[in-house]
């Protein structure tokens, strides 16, 4: 078998459609599933409700699943709140738990390179949040009950933000907004809807730092998302 097809092999997933409303990934009181729906219910069309101060106020109190208890401050997220582009990653790590902004270690100076490199800044027509706003024991991977109790908030960042196009970064990411089994590899360069607003995904920048010879699949990604975004304006090439 070739490097790349043992690479396409371990990440590989068929896709496998989800409803996002399935009640049994909403995680909520240990008390029978006929009264606990509701409960879900109830938060979820409150936070459909929020405006920015409020999710903020929301999410920095939020101890709707376990991550609460390690966690020094939940993320909400940073940046532009009328952008054009939403970047989502995947959850805060040691650096942004401390200092309550999404991507500020290294993978975040990976990131701010990619930005830089298709003539983006953090803050300036981006913003960027994150699956999960609390960070995940040990840098893990969050579970899909914690980020399913999660989405609601970035469900309505995304309401507010009214993003032209959504990158997410790594699997994670890209499996919570498109609710399916997603392979990186065999996704990128492709766009997919959520709601009606595209969304493109490439590689996380902390996996990047890890597996330098994807960086220059990286760039590839980087420049479909900024043709991407200039086929939406009509801006010449
Ligand atoms: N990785 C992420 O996915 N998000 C962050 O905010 C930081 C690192």
């Amino acid at each position: 078998m070739s490097r790349r097809d043992g690479i396409l092999r371990e990440l590989g997933l068929a896709p496998i459609w989800r409803l996002r409303d399935r009640p049994a990934e909403v995680p909520v009181a240990p008390v029978t599933e006929s009264i606990a729906q509701p409960v879900a219910d109830d938060r979820a069309a409150a936070i459909a409700a929020m405006g920015w101060d409020e999710l903020k106020a929301a999410v920095a109190g939020c101890r709707a699943c376990g991550l609460c208890q390690a966690r020094k401050q939940a993320v909400l997220g940073v940046g532009d709140v009328e952008a054009d582009w939403l970047f989502v990653g995947e959850g805060p790590g040691a650096e942004e738990d401390e200092r309550g902004e999404p991507f500020v270690g290294q993978a975040g100076k990976l990131l701010d390179a990619m930005l830089a490199a298709i003539d983006l800044k953090r803050g300036e027509n981006v913003y960027i949040g994150n699956s999960v706003k609390c960070r995940p024991p040990k840098n893990r991977t969050p579970e899909p009950e914690e980020t399913a109790t999660c989405w609601p908030f970035l469900e309505r960042q995304i309401e507010l933000i009214k993003p032209k196009l959504i990158v997410a970064l790594g699997r994670p990411a890209a499996q919570t907004l498109l609710q399916s089994e997603v392979k990186i590899s065999a996704s990128r360069g492709r766009l997919f809807d959520y709601r009606g607003i595209p969304v493109v995904v490439t590689y996380h920048p902390a996996y990047l730092l890890r597996n330098l010879p994807d960086k220059a699949r990286a760039w590839e990604d980087l420049c479909f998302m900024r043709r991407t975004m200039q086929g939406f304006r009509g801006d010449q090439p």
